[in-house]
């Protein structure tokens, strides 16, 4: 088939300057303007079956895209996180990560395939040749690009070609659930877990450094002691996450230095227990000092008034340290006299 036979709604437009636009070298310009080669019509230009086939292929690798969306929340939801496959010659391997890597890696790889296909064999491929002009746009240059986008829409063939369309459409609204079903690794929502910590009616204070309980003679006047729930030890499988709540400082304050009130009231003879997470970002507090009983964050430097409830008297912290009421039991421990009464921590409180 001759170019001569290609209906002409199947032919490139082909614009005046495209081809052959050659120069003749003069004194202002020494080399002469080869021009563009001569257009090349591809079989899809002047064959319809073929450019049929063109479709076909870039509409089945769309659907061969959906199709793996589809498997990988099937795999997300069926494959047990702790199965395993033997992959040649990786070896042995997470069958759930396998599975989402290949259905994933192949939805993205037919959308890109099938994109390329698309414009290699349908689109348009008349070389275009344009002058250099002034940066600024002029009216005539803005209505000729509106012009050029309305025809390569044309040319796409995106109205005329229903199928390939409506394929890609759906390959690219699907493809999004991927992402979706991954927000489900950010783990269960926390409820009401983050109001609460370790500690509990009749929970002892244990050192954590020597992983004694407390008695009030082991606080002193001047020293900083740091305290965990009975309980809680280094080697469950939960310890990280609950000291991060339940870590406790301990310092013994003379009773007539105490301002605060309930601070008193929650106290056990000057003895007092405060959240040891700093109230900004969380990081532990580790500074006292013992004449003014201000403790301070090694990280923003957010001070606060152990002798004030815990009052911040500097920096970014938005919120006075949570305080322990403490007692003494019946076997002469130090104790909680219950939970905190508020959440520990960054904050947390503005965050509904
Ligand atoms: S975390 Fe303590 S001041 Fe920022």
């Amino acid at each position: 088939m001759s170019s001569q036979d290609i209906p002409e709604e199947n032919l490139p437009v082909e614009q005046d300057h495209a081809h052959g636009a050659v120069k003749v070298a003069d004194e202002e310009n020494p080399f002469a303007d080869p021009g563009l080669p001569p257009h090349e019509h591809r079989i899809q230009d002047i064959d319809e079956r073929a450019a049929k086939r063109s479709e076909r292929t870039v509409a089945l690798l769309f659907t061969v895209s959906m199709l793996a969306t589809v498997g990988f929340i099937a795999s997300y939801v069926t494959i047990d996180v702790d199965q395993s496959v033997y992959v040649f010659p990786i070896g042995h391997i997470s069958g759930l990560n396998f599975a989402l890597g290949l259905t994933l890696g192949l939805a993205l790889f037919t959308i890109g395939a099938g994109a390329v296909h698309w414009a290699r064999t349908l689109m348009s491929d008349v070389e275009v040749a344009d002058e250099r002009h002034a940066i600024e746009a002029t009216p005539e240059v803005k209505a000729k690009v509106l012009a050029d986008f309305k025809q390569g829409a044309k040319e796409s063939a995106l109205g005329r070609r229903k199928l390939i369309r409506n394929t890609m459409f759906g390959a690219l609204a699907l493809f999004p659930l991927s992402g979706v079903m991954l927000l489900r690794d950010l783990g269960p929502l926390p409820g009401t877990k983050l109001r609460h910590t370790t500690w509990a009616k009749g929970k002892k204070l244990v050192n954590m450094n020597t992983g004694e309980p407390l008695r009030p003679s082991d606080v002193v006047v001047g020293s900083l002691t740091f305290a965990k729930p009975d309980g809680l030890e280094e080697h469950d499988h939960d310890f990280q996450k609950n000291i991060a709540k339940d870590a406790l400082m301990i310092v013994r304050i003379q009773p007539g230095d105490i301002k605060d009130k309930q601070e008193l009231d929650w106290s056990y003879q000057g003895i007092v227990a405060f959240s040891k997470i700093c109230t900004h970002v969380g990081c532990p507090i580790s500074l006292y000092e013992q004449q003014t009983h201000h403790v301070l964050c090694p990280c923003h430097q957010s001070t606060f008034d152990l002798a004030d409830g815990g009052r911040v008297i500097f920096g970014p912290a938005g919120h006075a340290l949570p305080q322990l009421q403490i007692t003494v039991g019946e076997d002469g421990y130090l104790e909680a006299v219950g939970d905190f009464q508020e959440p520990v921590g960054p904050a947390f409180w503005e965050r509904g």
